[in-house]
């Protein structure tokens, strides 16, 4: 087996819900699932689709959307797609005026995955303020919107509400993230700040911080195609299970040593990219 297989058996070993345990937590469920038009919300939403269960799936590419919905027929789910640009709060009242519309305002469980991540040095961003504002607009400022929307509805269904975050918030900033991995970090921190407060009412809330997954977000990183990572039907699966069990983290196995590092070699760890970057600057990289 090849050197990367192997080492991505290892560092994400493999979860596999049972589907009766899945149809069972899913009955009579409504769902929201934003960004399902690709990549780990396609596969969740696929995943998700059975007898019983209402989803509502919402990202901007209307055809993708919709061609998901009409593979999903069989199954025997009712499904809405919703086409926004979550960045837009005039998009994001406009869905909920879609889901009163159509009966959808109380979901059960609410899957915030829609993210954008831009890979990019800040030398090569200082005439690009806009880089900055539009991931935080889709990576905090929408699942804040639509949380305070939702909170009163998932507090009566008792529902629950999943957090796709990324490793990264746990550990030492890297440079050429600043964008990403700043958005990212500001919806965690708001996220654990309400989520005491959202339990104490019911709500389960879940933060599920993922490795690398292969789905197209990584595409434009040369440096990552090499790299092991995830599979987004991995990452299905773990939100899957999150459900079932109504559990309150994932994380990989091995985050805690991870972090440990990042906090002890703080110091090393910043003169080794400094000069790294030195280095290649000289280069005239
Ligand atoms: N891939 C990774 O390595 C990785 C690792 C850790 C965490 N994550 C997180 O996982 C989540 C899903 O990412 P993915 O890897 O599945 O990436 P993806 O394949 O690029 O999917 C992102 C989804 O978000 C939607 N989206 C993007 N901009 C949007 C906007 N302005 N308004 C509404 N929807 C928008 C996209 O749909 P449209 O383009 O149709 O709008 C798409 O459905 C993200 O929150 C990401 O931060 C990813």
């Amino acid at each position: 087996m090849e050197k990367k297989k192997i080492l991505e058996r290892f560092l994400f070993p493999s979860v596999k819900v049972k589907q009766s345990d899945l149809s069972k937590a899913m009955a009579g469920k409504t769902v929201l699932i934003t960004g399902a038009s690709y990549g780990i919300g396609e596969c969740v939403a696929s995943g998700l689709a059975r007898e019983g269960t209402t989803l509502l799936l919402v990202a901007r590419t209307e055809e993708k959307l919709l061609a998901l919905a009409q593979g999903l027929g069989q199954t025997g789910a009712i499904i809405h797609t919703f086409s926004a640009d979550l960045r837009k709060e005039e998009e994001i009242n406009a869905l909920f005026e879609y889901m009163r519309l159509h009966s959808l305002e109380k979901p059960d469980i609410l899957i915030s995955n829609a993210g954008k991540s831009i890979h990019r040095f800040v030398y090569d961003a200082l005439d690009r303020f806009h880089d900055f504002k539009r991931t935080m607009a889709l990576n905090y400022d929408a699942p804040v919107q639509l949380m305070l929307k939702l909170i009163p509805a998932l507090e009566e269904r008792k529902g629950q509400i999943i957090n796709i975050s990324a490793i990264n918030v746990l550990l030492a900033p890297a440079p050429g993230w600043a964008a990403y991995q700043a958005s990212k970090t500001a919806f965690d921190q708001w996220f654990r700040c309400v989520s005491p407060e959202l339990k104490a009412r019911g709500i389960a809330c879940s933060s599920l911080y993922f490795p690398l997954v292969r789905t197209r977000m990584m595409a434009p990183t040369a440096a990552y195609q090499e790299m092991p990572a995830m599979q987004p039907e991995q990452a299905a699966q773990i939100i899957f299970r999150t459900i079932i069990k109504r559990s309150r983290i994932y994380s990989p196995w091995w985050i805690f040593p991870a972090q440990v590092f990042s906090v002890l070699f703080r110091a090393p760890w910043e003169y080794l990219i400094t000069a790294n970057l030195k280095k290649k600057n000289a280069k005239g990289h």
